[in-house]
C-alpha cells in the first residue's frame, strides 16, 4: 500500500509574508489528515519560514531545486546543506520548467537526484513529454529516456524511496489536464520502466504523482487511477482552501 502524497509547487510565487499567511491558514484545514503526506514547496526565500511554520505538524517542506555540489563558487545556486538547514525534507528535481526554460538535462537531473538521496532527503523527480512528443507518438520513448538518464545508478532501495512526478508539459499551467486514462497509461508505463531498472518490488513501492492543471474538480478522477499515488499541484496550490480541497479529494480517491 503506497501512502498518497500531495505536493504544492508554488514556483516563483509568494513573498515570505504571503507564504507564512498561506501556511497559517492551511495547517488547520489539514490537521486531521493522517493517511496522506503533504508537502509544500515554496521559493527558496520562503523555505525556512514555511518549514518553521510547519514544525509540529505533519506537513513537510520542499525545495524546488538544488545544486549537486556541496559548496563553492556557484553563484546563484543553493546546496543541499542549505536546504536541509532551512528545514526541507524533500527536493523537486528536474521540473519541466527547469528542463525547458533553464536547460537542465537528464545528466543534471541524475546528479541532483543522487545528491539529494546521499543527503538523506527525498527527491521528487519530474518527467513528462511535450505536446510535440505526444503527437509524434514519442511519449513512451521520452519517459524511458528521462527515467533511464535521470535515475541511472540508483539502487533498488533508492528507487523505492524516491517520488516520481509525471507532468505532461502540455498540461502544465494550460488548464488542459491529461484524462485519467492518459495519466494511468503513462503511470503504468513509468512503473514498468522502474521495474526494469530496479525490480518489481521497488517499482511497486515508488510513489508516482500526476501533475498538470490539477484542480479540486479533477483531482478525484485522476487519483482514483491505480498507478496514480497523488498529485504535484501548481496554480491550484496557491490558495489554502483550494489545495486543502485537493488533499481531501485525493486521499479519499486513492
Ligand atoms: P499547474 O498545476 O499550474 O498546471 O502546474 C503543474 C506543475 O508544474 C506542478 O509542478
Amino acid at each position: 500500500m503506497r501512502t498518497p502524497m500531495l505536493a504544492a509547487n508554488w514556483k516563483m510565487n509568494k513573498t515570505v509574508a504571503e507564504a507564512t499567511a498561506f501556511t497559517t491558514a492551511f495547517l488547520p484545514l489539514v490537521a486531521d489528515v493522517a493517511d496522506a503526506e503533504i508537502v509544500l514547496a515554496p521559493p527558496f526565500t520562503a523555505l525556512a519560514a514555511v518549514a518553521a511554520a510547519c514544525r509540529g505538524s505533519d506537513v513537510a517542506a520542499a525545495a524546488q531545486n538544488v545544486h549537486w555540489e556541496p559548496g563553492g563558487a556557484f553563484t546563484g545556486e543553493v546546496s543541499l546543506a542549505m536546504v536541509r538547514d532551512a528545514g526541507a525534507s524533500h527536493v523537486i528535481v528536474g521540473h519541466s520548467e527547469r528542463r525547458h526554460l533553464f536547460g537542465e538535462d537528464d545528466d543534471a537531473v541524475n546528479r541532483k537526484t543522487r545528491a539529494v538521496l546521499a543527503a538523506g532527503l527525498t527527491p521528487i523527480v519530474c518527467i513528462g513529454e511535450t505536446l510535440a512528443d505526444r503527437e509524434a507518438d514519442e511519449t513512451a520513448a521520452v519517459l524511458d529516456r528521462q527515467i533511464d538518464g535521470g535515475l541511472a545508478g540508483l539502487a533498488a532501495d533508492d528507487v523505492e524511496s524516491i517520488v516520481v512526478a509525471y507532468e505532461p508539459v502540455w498540461a502544465i499551467g494550460t488548464g488542459r489536464t491529461a484524462t485519467p486514462e492518459q495519466a494511468q497509461q503513462a503511470h503504468a508505463h513509468v512503473r514498468r520502466r522502474l521495474a526494469a531498472l530496479a525490480g518489481g518490488a521497488a517499482a511497486d513501492r515508488c510513489r508516482l504523482l500526476y501533475g498538470g492543471s490539477v484542480k479540486p474538480a479533477n483531482a478525484a478522477d485522476l487519483s482514483a487511477q491505480p498507478d496514480v499515488d497523488g498529485a504535484l499541484v501548481g496554480g491550484a496550490s496557491l490558495d489554502p482552501r483550494s489545495f486543502a480541497k485537493i488533499v481531501d479529494t485525493c486521499r479519499k480517491a486513492v
